[in-house]
């Protein structure tokens, strides 16, 4: 909710940190430095004011520019060397996060799940309980509200 909380967590095998920005945008990057590739966060949710690697400290702005890079040579371009961004998409407090280079067009959920998910107001929702669901099925979006699951094909 606030500017530098961020969450880390695997899509599959790969790790993905989204992060709330200063400027209120809530930005995804691969969880992964670009300096040698360590893990900046570990999965779980925090709150940072810079996003540092645990390695050798390259730090990183909560937009995904890398600020500081001790020990490169003169010519070092910090300004390529960014975090590397993934699509995210926010849809009435919901938030979906693609990996794909370019991704599916998100036109069709926004419009179908906004009048669905309005009612619930889910941008001022607080966090009441967590579990992992392991549902064994293609594309669905399934959200429980401690008495009932509701499944969306
Ligand atoms: S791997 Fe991150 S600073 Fe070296």
């Amino acid at each position: 909710r606030q500017p530098g909380d961020y969450l880390s967590f695997m899509i599959g095998r790969w790790p993905v940190l989204v992060v709330h920005g200063r400027d209120g945008e809530l930005r995804a990057f691969h969880n992964s430095c670009r300096h040698r590739g360590s893990i900046l966060c570990k999965p779980g949710e925090g709150h940072v004011a810079r996003l540092i690697c645990p390695y050798h400290s390259w730090t990183y702005g909560l937009d995904g520019r890398l600020l500081a890079a001790g020990r490169m040579p003169e010519v070092f371009d910090k300004g390529e060397h960014s975090l590397k961004p993934i699509h995210l998409e926010r849809v009435a407090g919901a938030v979906f996060v693609c990996l794909a280079e370019t991704p599916p067009d998100i036109a069709t959920i926004r419009r179908d799940l906004t009048p669905l998910l309005a009612p619930h107001n889910l941008g001022h929702a607080k966090l009441a309980h967590q579990a992992t669901l392991v549902e064994y099925a293609n594309w669905k979006l399934v959200m429980e509200n401690g008495r009932e699951c509701y499944h969306c094909a």
